[in-house]
């Protein structure tokens, strides 16, 4: 059976996360969270001392950083970030790497490196339309931004341990969607052939059963090609 390319996309909250890492479970897929990749660069740009609009400095390092994605943790040059990239400061600087186009540049081209032989389930924001425009399954999760809120405000990995108040992660999140749906590189969008889900009152349980319906059919429409 040919392994699958599958891109989740959509913002922050929709449920990426979550849907992602069990759907990679459950096919037995290498899980990859390119926002990690956007977030562990931001760190090293911080903890070097590096201005946040030093494109070229930022996209030398970006190509250069040893990258540790595997699942669970992520490392940065030998520095284990998994959780000094879930903070308030991190969500700011990460979106600002991410509006350079040289930066995006040497990410994309790694992360398609990881995905190259299949077999992944990569979420992001421009996964399905940049990274893997001809990804075997698209998926654009969405939610209410109440709901996306209220789930990042309960999420223990951005909390910092401590619950954050709802009407301020709702004011984050909102300037942090602009920024991502109006910078003028790859802004997030869903792709023209991607299947919107609006999870806004699913369980995740149901999410990912509605997308392994989705992963099921093709990967059957593949076996009727091979006939
Ligand atoms: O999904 P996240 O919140 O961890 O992403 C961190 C930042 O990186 C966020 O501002 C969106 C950006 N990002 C991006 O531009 N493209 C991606 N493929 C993934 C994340």
């Amino acid at each position: 059976m040919r392994a699958l390319i599958i891109a989740i996309d959509g913002p922050s909250g929709a449920g990426k996360g979550t849907v992602s890492r069990v759907l990679a479970a459950e096919l037995h897929y290498r899980h990859i969270d390119s926002g990690a990749m956007y977030r562990a660069v931001a760190w090293k740009v911080l903890a070097d001392g590096l201005a946040l609009d030093d494109e070229p400095a930022i996209a030398r390092l970006a190509a250069e950083a040893r990258l540790d994605i595997g699942d669970g943790a992520i490392r940065i040059d030998g520095h284990d970030v998994t959780r000094a990239i879930r903070t308030p400061e991190i969500d700011r600087a990460a979106a600002a790497v991410a509006r350079l186009p040289r930066v995006r540049a040497v990410l994309v081209e790694r992360q398609r490196q990881l995905g190259a032989d299949g077999g992944i389930v990569m979420e992001g924001r421009d996964i399905g339309t940049v990274v893997f425009p001809r990804a075997d399954v698209k998926i654009y999760l969405d939610a209410s931004p109440d709901e996306r809120a209220r789930r990042r405000a309960h999420d223990p990995a951005h909390a910092g341990g401590g619950p954050l108040a709802v009407a301020e992660v709702a004011t984050a999140l909102e300037a942090r969607d602009r920024a991502d749906q109006t910078r003028a590189a790859s802004p997030l969008m869903a792709a023209a052939d991607a299947v919107p889900i609006d999870t806004t009152s699913m369980r995740v349980e149901d999410v990912v059963r509605e997308v392994l319906e989705i992963v099921q059919r093709q990967l059957e429409a593949d076996g009727g090609r091979e006939e």
